[in-house]
């Protein structure tokens, strides 16, 4: 049976060969992801199996940050916030291959990103977790999860920290 984790990016995972149908993301995880990460701008996670010989395809990815914010509006954010931006963790990409969408794997990338953010969080502060979503329909897969639009018509979208909790707890190789 074959085994999956969650891993952070490295040189034996198959960026190359990733398609999940939205280009933007995917050219990211080709070209970006990975001196994103060198320069500690960002890191990604794949999803991959670890019994497979690398290169490791990636069954799907997701891409986390800090950033900071300007929060004081936005929904669910605690009330009397400084004038200054305050710190947040942005979910900055998140895809799944193509051939293994809508089987429940992008909902085990968001929850394992939500724990993250969380510890994150725990460990250092912040708001809440951020995410800019790639298009409009992209905001209702979002908003399962409690994420909603900072502004009406924005893409982005804010999921407070009070909100995150623990959830189901998934394998990590780090
Ligand atoms: C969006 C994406 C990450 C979802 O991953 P996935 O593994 O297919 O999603 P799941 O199987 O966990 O779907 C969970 C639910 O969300 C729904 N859903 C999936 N994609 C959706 C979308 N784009 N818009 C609205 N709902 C969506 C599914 O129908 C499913 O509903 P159900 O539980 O009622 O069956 C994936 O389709 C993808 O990689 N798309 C291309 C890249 C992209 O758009 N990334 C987002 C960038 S911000």
């Amino acid at each position: 049976m074959s085994s999956y984790a969650i891993e952070i990016l490295a040189k034996g995972h198959d960026r190359a060969g990733f398609v999940s149908g939205l280009e933007s993301v995917d050219r990211y995880l080709w070209a970006t992801a990975r001196g994103h990460q060198e320069k500690g701008i960002s890191v990604t996670r794949v999803l991959v199996n670890v019994e497979e010989a690398p290169p490791k395809t990636v069954v799907g990815f997701f891409t986390l940050s800090n950033i900071t914010v300007s929060a004081s509006d936005w929904p669910g954010a605690p009330g009397r916030l400084p004038k200054q931006a305050v710190a947040a963790v942005l979910l900055g990409r998140l895809a799944v291959a193509k051939a293994s969408q809508n089987l429940g794997i992008g909902s085990m990338l968001v929850a394992s990103a939500r724990q993250l953010a969380r510890e994150t969080i725990l460990l250092t502060g912040g708001v809440g977790l951020v995410v800019d979503a790639a298009n409009e329909a992209v905001i209702g897969f979002y908003s399962r999860f409690g994420f909603r639009p900072v502004a009406a018509a924005s893409l982005r979208m804010f999921l407070p920290a009070a909100s995150l909790e623990t959830g189901a707890r998934i394998q990590r190789d780090e």
